[in-house]
């Protein structure tokens, strides 16, 4: 998808010439820069639409509602939306804390606000009673037109958007080789603690959610919520993919808005699956790993 756009040629040709991946994502910031435009997003969600795996694509509640821009084996470019809880408790985290084993990853935010995050070093140790350490390394607002390169294996923490924020993530495999800690965990504070929960008990207590949806009509109304927020407007392209018999009545149901113009209310998603209900603050954080 897009590999023949100039701009995504050029990130591709920057990933097979560096094999340092921060020195990648580093000289990759001007390009992440020109590819938050409407013009480009535009492309991206028509290109997405045209794609049936998209299309019929079953979104878990722990799901980030996104649009796919590429992908190859090195590197992969989304968008990602935000949207603000019902709670507006931007002090929340939204998840646990987590990293991402050997991939480097950038983030642009390129509409709304953003967000709070926390990082930490990525040597985590493990105390004699099961309970873990970690030391923040950074704790800043990931703020509109930022850009933030999370180096692999360094676990963060991302906390509720006050208003509607997207970014847009470059991944890559980072340098450090496979470290210790094979899987992914996700980790919380606890009455002044670090616990870990694996990623794959991570899945099977949020299924266990009463709000637990699998193929969450919830994700397409976000992402059609975000395009008429943006300010896209297609209706000969809208009109003629509605046109499609076989297309998903929830596609069908929020496309429509964008043809109409009818508003599209933000919809609010269970604010407790992703932190499987254990409400971690920026202080409990801060008090936990000081
Ligand atoms: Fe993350």
């Amino acid at each position: 998808m897009l590999k023949k756009n100039t701009l995504i040629s050029k990130i591709i040709q920057l990933s097979n010439e560096l094999e340092d991946s921060l020195i990648f994502h580093k000289k990759s910031q001007y390009i992440l820069k020109e590819l938050g435009t409407l013009d480009f997003l535009s492309e991206v969600f028509e290109a997405n639409l045209l794609d049936n795996l998209f299309l019929r694509k079953k979104w878990n509640s722990f799901d980030i509602p996104h649009l796919s821009i590429y992908t190859n084996d090195d590197i992969d470019l989304k968008y990602h939306i935000f949207l603000p809880p019902k709670s507006k408790n931007i002090e929340m985290a939204s998840y646990l804390i987590h990293h991402h084993m050997e991939y480097t990853l950038s983030s642009y935010v390129f509409f709304g606000e953003g967000y709070h995050t926390i990082q930490f070093d990525k040597e985590i140790t493990t105390n004699s009673d099961g309970t873990f350490n970690m030391k923040i390394s950074k704790d800043f607002f990931h703020a509109y037109s930022g850009i933030n390169i999370l180096d692999s294996w360094c676990p963060h923490v991302i906390f509720n958007v006050s208003t509607t924020t997207a970014t847009l993530v470059l991944w890559s495999k980072g340098n450090t080789p496979v470290m210790d800690v094979k899987k992914r965990g996700n980790y919380y504070p606890d009455k002044g603690n670090l616990n870990k929960i694996d990623e794959e008990e991570f899945i099977i207590e949020a299924k266990k959610e009463d709000n637990y949806i699998e193929n969450s009509e919830k994700h397409i109304q976000a992402i059609c919520y975000f395009m008429q927020e943006i300010g896209y407007k297609n209706n000969s392209f809208i009109k003629q993919i509605l046109q499609s018999s076989d297309l998903p009545e929830s596609w069908n149901k929020w496309l429509s808005f964008l043809v109409s113009g009818d508003y599209i209310d933000s919809p609010y998603f269970n604010e407790e699956i992703n932190i499987l209900k254990k409400h971690i603050s920026i202080s409990d954080i801060r008090n936990t790993c000081s």
